[in-house]
């Protein structure tokens, strides 16, 4: 869609990113950062003052002693932390629970590794998970079961009681968990993120991933981190090792010094929130109707009541016609559906948003 985007000069709020600037002393920092030198390999698990210092930054988020010698990776991205997770555990064969619709690079990530998804679609119109069909998709061949909270691409979030579901699911057994929360700040509504981090007896059996590109609105930078016990950590740098072996030196020193700006994630929700519910305001002139979002850069808008159109159909349509780019929630299933839904992203500047809800109104 970005591409279809370019050729057609269409607003797109298909792909997740912001088209706002970044802080601007964390590039300042970057910029220090190089001239101080800090240009050759980091050390191979990430610096250690980086690593320390997202240690203390859990501890007082989710009360969770991390050591960051033996269970914190720093990663280029969240994606490529979720990818050596897999590999990590996989064997041919093996079973990962995946529900849909998913991030894209799941399935493919699952399959490279010889490892077959099983899926299970979230509820609709609400994307929540179905536990009694989790149990009855457990074999004794279930390697992983992998959650994402704040969902991409429905802004769905997980509640305690699916901690409670999933902790009775994996007791006593040996599945693993993969929890991607790169959007673990951008949550809306005073809803509470259920990192995996705040449960020991989960964490134990989890790779738990993050992204710097979303909490620091700077996708193009590529770096992440990744949380696992020292046991699991052990393996997955045994992977990292001989793959990227290590990340970009001077945007590890800025970070970490600025990831000690609490302000700046804790504030985060409620300024993303006023975008959602500022794009959601423009939206109410038009004929698409806001399905939740409570996290995420997202928002599903449905699509019913103007065509019964394919969501791909549709999608391109809107993107040739009308010059605004989504994403057709399909792309995110296996399977071919059709909910007649997109996925909008709102994290842009007012003036985009308004120019695209402005297309919006002609339908
Ligand atoms: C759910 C989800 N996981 C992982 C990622 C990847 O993060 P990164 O850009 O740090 O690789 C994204 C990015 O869009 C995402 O939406």
């Amino acid at each position: 869609m970005s591409a279809l985007a370019a050729e057609y000069n269409a607003i797109n709020l298909g792909q997740g990113f912001p088209d706002f600037m970044m802080p601007p002393a964390l590039t300042q920092l970057v910029n220090e950062a190089m001239q101080q030198g800090h240009n050759q390999y980091a050390h191979m698990n990430g610096l250690p003052l980086l690593r320390e210092r997202i240690a203390e930054k859990i501890a007082t988020l989710y009360s969770t002693n991390i050591n960051p010698d033996t269970c914190i990776t720093i990663t280029p991205g969240g994606t490529y932390a979720i990818y050596t997770a897999l590999t990590t555990v996989l064997q041919p064969g093996d079973e990962v629970i995946v529900f849909e619709p998913a991030f894209d690079s799941y399935l493919p990530n699952i399959e490279i590794n010889g490892g077959k998804p099983v899926l299970i679609p979230l509820t609709f119109p609400d994307y929540a998970i179905d536990w009694q069909l989790v149990k009855q998709c457990i074999t004794p061949k279930t390697k992983m079961i992998m959650l994402n909270t704040p969902h991409n691409p429905t802004g769905s979030v997980l509640g305690s009681d699916d901690i409670e579901q999933l902790r009775q699911i994996v007791k006593d057994t040996g599945i693993f968990i993969l929890s991607d929360e790169v959007y673990e700040h951008l949550i809306y509504d005073g809803k509470k993120h259920e990192s995996i981090l705040r449960y020991p007896d989960l964490l134990e059996r989890s790779f738990v991933c993050f992204s710097f590109g979303k909490t620091y609105h700077c996708t193009g930078w590529k770096l992440g981190y990744c949380i696992a016990p020292p046991q699991l950590m052990k393996e997955f740098r045994k992977v990292h090792q001989f793959n990227c072996f290590s990340c970009n030196s001077p945007v590890q020193y800025a970070l970490a010094t600025f990831i000690q700006q609490q302000d700046h994630y804790l504030k985060l929700g409620t300024e993303v929130q006023q975008k959602r519910d500022y794009f959601q305001q423009l939206m109410g002139q038009t004929r698409f109707k806001a399905l939740p979002s409570y996290g995420s850069y997202f928002q599903l808008y449905s699509y019913a009541s103007i065509t019964d159109e394919s969501e791909n159909d549709f999608a391109i349509r809107l993107c040739k016609q009308n010059g605004v780019a989504a994403i057709p929630v399909s792309v995110f299933y296996k399977q071919e559906t059709n909910k007649q839904v997109l996925r909008f992203c709102f994290v842009k500047n007012e003036q985009t948003l308004e120019a695209a809800v402005n297309r919006l109104m002609k339908l």
